[in-house]
């Protein structure tokens, strides 16, 4: 049976900073994960994507999709539960080696707002940040 474990809850206590695993398991078969997190203080409701990955086997089959929207409604329920709410969701990405990436945030509303220069050896990392109401 397919499905999405997230841990630690959404609405955990302690730490300041919030950092979060969501996993798609079909029994022992790891389909897809995501970790995001966010910053220090809950008032400016900003949560960071840093990772987002569907096995091979997995894509183009919609499992992105439930992913990404699993990432947003567990960082909309964090920051309920901190009397804030989620504002903005940013990633970064690879400009040449994340195409396919780029492609897909910009399904999701994603727009690119930034561009690292002279960080990695060979392209640029470029910011993609999604703005919530
Ligand atoms: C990007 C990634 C997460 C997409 O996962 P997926 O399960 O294939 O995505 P979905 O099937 O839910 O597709 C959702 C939408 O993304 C876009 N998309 C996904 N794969 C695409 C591809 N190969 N080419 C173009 N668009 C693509 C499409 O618009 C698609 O909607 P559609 O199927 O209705 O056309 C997956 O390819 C992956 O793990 N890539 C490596 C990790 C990575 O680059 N992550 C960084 C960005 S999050």
């Amino acid at each position: 049976m397919v499905e999405i474990i997230c841990d630690p809850p959404a609405r955990s206590k302690g730490v300041e900073c919030f950092l979060q695993s969501v996993r798609m398991v079909d029994g022992d078969e790891l389909i897809a994960q995501a970790r995001w997190q966010t910053s220090s203080d809950p008032a400016q409701g900003v949560a960071q994507l840093l990772e987002l990955w569907v096995a091979p086997t997995r894509r183009r089959q919609g499992n992105g999709r439930k992913m990404m929207d699993a990432v947003a409604a567990q960082a909309m329920e964090h920051f309920r539960s901190r009397k804030s709410f989620l504002r903005r969701l940013w990633m970064a990405v690879e400009q040449k080696r994340q195409v396919i990436g780029r492609s897909f945030l910009m399904q999701f509303g994603f727009n690119h707002v930034g561009t690292v220069s002279e960080l990695l050896k060979d392209e640029d990392l470029l910011i993609y940040m999604r703005t919530f109401n």
